[in-house]
């Protein structure tokens, strides 16, 4: 989805913000732009569509030293991709350029309205709108501020603005229920505003998350470099802040081929470091808020993986604690008027805490006054600030497209938190229970994650079929969904993810020898999943089995067999197969030749419907 930088300060900004662009490339765009204040003082736009090295060619031989300047990277919802639709929307002569993300959702009504009063467009975008009123404030006499302000309680829909503007070589920020966030660096002065943290790693020593409605200013003071004002030019302190390690790159893909893989091969440290996280670390109070929530019953909703992940949990609440858990993606939930009550909980899964659909569904629970808890990535998200009470799930910055560490801590974010309620407490013995339950989860999949080149000529094996279901039963279903989807998307294959015993009542008419069945085999229900394969081998299916390690029937009856040590795991076990899932989908697709960390169509955020 569409990225924001801007970026104030004695360097060259205009390089900050095409490395601040760079970052934000693995939330997926189709068009790239910058604009600055050139050192002959005219305010410049460069735009360009494709990738955004299509806009650093344009930029060579140009003079690009810029003390401010703003850029974006666009994924076109309103308007073809082309050059003219790309941001920057612009007016040079009066000095105001302006980058949008979200919709406005009144941008018919505006443009009419300014079309018959002469204001000439010069996209199709509904952002031009946003620009084009400023300016027609701008002509009423307005200050640029308060210009800023009447055009945004003009427009309606989630959106986020950054403004820059020549006269007193400033920018200005707001947003209403889009990301949007600002940073300083005080040792070199600089100030930044962006609409992802991890555009500011390493560059901005304090981020601020401003609530919906502040503007805020971005200013070439050295003792002001950043204010916030509410709506109607007061001061505002709706914002949170907090400090970030300058030494910190998690931009870097280190020694792996892909960011996807880095993120595979993190796994087993990030299981191991959630215990003292929750137990020993500050996680603990966020885990004691989340228990003092009703739970009546639980409302899961979520979207794609941390919808599959959201299963997975409600599994591990309903067994252990006997409380029901509803589920539901979040896409359908927030138009279905959904039966809620004040006595139950309502759990959002998010890696972004920006997915629109989730944050939708997340209002509405609040809005019928139900207590609401995530299950998150990205601290001060949206999503974070939004919910009664937070509980991180310490992945990191997931860069790869594909969700692939965030799914595994989220599900194990949700095992912690099911099992403090069945203790009913953080005693020693839960404590050193748990970490030694995760430990050795983190144990078997460095194993695993050894074998790699196991798994890679099982790839090679199978790369060229034209057909994958992945088939699981009881905790292994939705590792079997999870596993087509991680295959869909990034090999551009067709995958299905089906309960091992449905196959029969319909999709087996289409087994022959050209499919594949990725088997996913617990302990649990061996035999009957074994009679599932049987049926697929019965009618010349490719069989795939992944499952209990040394196990002769599986062995024989498959064409492929990758044996797990699934021994003392319990219910973590199915997280095991998901990492082998997850290096058989990356190989196949790297066979395959796709752009894994950057599949076609697809965003890291989706932060619109
Ligand atoms: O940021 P979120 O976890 O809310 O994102 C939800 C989905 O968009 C996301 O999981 C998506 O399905 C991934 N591309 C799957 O790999």
């Amino acid at each position: 989805m569409c990225g924001i930088v801007g970026h104030l300060g004695p360097q060259n900004s205009v390089d900050v913000v095409i490395e601040g662009l760079k970052r934000l490339e693995y939330r997926g765009y189709d068009s790239a732009g910058v604009s600055f204040i050139s050192s002959d003082n005219e305010l410049v736009v460069y735009k360009k569509k494709g990738e955004i090295v299509n806009l650093i060619t344009e930029l060579e031989g140009k003079d690009v030293k810029a003390r401010s300047s703003i850029g974006h990277t666009r994924w076109a919802t309103h308007g073809g991709v082309n050059d003219e639709n790309a941001h920057p929307h612009a007016e040079p002569e009066r000095g105001i350029s302006m980058v949008h993300n979200g919709i406005i959702e009144n941008a018919g009504e505006i443009r009419e309205d300014l079309t018959s009063r002469g204001h000439k467009f010069k996209s199709e975008t509904d952002s031009e709108c946003f620009l084009r009123l400023v300016i027609f404030h701008l002509d009423e006499g307005l200050h640029i501020k308060d210009a800023i302000i009447a055009s945004f309680k003009r427009i309606q829909g989630h959106s986020a603005f950054v403004i820059l503007y020549k006269e007193t070589d400033e920018i200005y920020a707001i947003k209403n229920g889009a990301p949007l966030v600002c940073g300083i660096n005080e040792i070199n002065s600089e100030v930044f505003v962006s609409s992802d943290p991890y555009a500011l790693a390493g560059m901005a020593n304090k981020i601020y998350f401003p609530e919906n409605q502040v503007l805020c200013h971005l200013s070439p003071s050295n003792q002001h470099l950043l204010n916030f004002y509410e709506l109607d030019g007061e001061k505002s302190t709706r914002y949170m802040s907090k400090k970030q390690n300058l030494d910190h790159d998690p931009a870097s893909k280190g020694d792996y081929d892909h960011y996807m893989l880095k993120e595979i091969f993190e796994q087993p440290e990030l299981i191991r470091s959630l215990t003292q996280f929750y137990f020993s670390g500050e996680g603990r109070a966020s885990l004691e808020a989340a228990l003092d929530l009703p739970r009546a019953n639980i409302h899961i909703t979520a979207c794609g993986t941390a919808f599959y992940a959201g299963i997975v949990i409600k599994d591990f609440i309903e067994k252990e604690n006997r409380i029901s858990c509803k589920l539901e993606v979040a896409s359908e939930f927030r138009y279905r008027n959904p039966v809620l009550s004040k006595d139950e909980l309502a759990l959002f899964i998010s890696q972004s805490g920006e997915t629109a659909d989730t944050l939708a569904a997340q209002q509405l629970c609040k809005d019928y006054g139900v207590k609401t808890l995530s299950i998150v990535n990205t601290e001060g998200s949206t999503l974070y600030r939004d919910c009664d009470a937070n509980l991180l799930i310490r992945a990191g910055v997931e860069i790869g497209v594909a969700s692939t560490k965030a799914f595994t801590q989220q599900a194990l974010t949700g095992y912690l938190f099911s099992q403090v309620i069945k203790e009913g407490g953080f005693t020693d013995s839960v404590k050193n229970a748990l970490s030694a339950k995760l430990a050795l989860l983190a144990e078997r999949i460095d194993n695993l994650l050894a074998r790699e080149e196991e798994i890679r000529e099982i790839a090679k094996s199978i790369y060229q079929y034209n057909g994958f279901f992945f088939t699981g039963r009881g905790a292994y279903f939705p590792i079997a969904l999870e596993g087509a989807l991680k295959l869909k998307e990034i090999a551009y294959v067709h995958a299905e993810g089906y309960a091992a015993g449905e196959l029969k009542h319909g999709p087996i008419a289409l087994i022959d020898d050209q499919k594949v069945n990725v088997a996913l085999v617990g302990t649990e229900l061996f035999e009957k999943t074994v009679s599932n394969i049987q049926e697929i081998k019965a009618r010349d299916g490719v069989i795939v089995s992944i499952g209990p390690r040394d196990n002769k029937e599986l062995k024989e009856i498959s064409d492929y067999y990758f044996g797990v040590e699934l021994e003392g795991l319990g219910d973590l076990a199915p997280l095991c197969l998901n990492v082998v899932n997850q290096l058989l989908s990356y190989h196949i697709a790297k066979l395959l030749g796709t752009d894994i960390d950057k599949p076609r169509n697809l965003a890291k955020s989706v932060t619109v419907e």
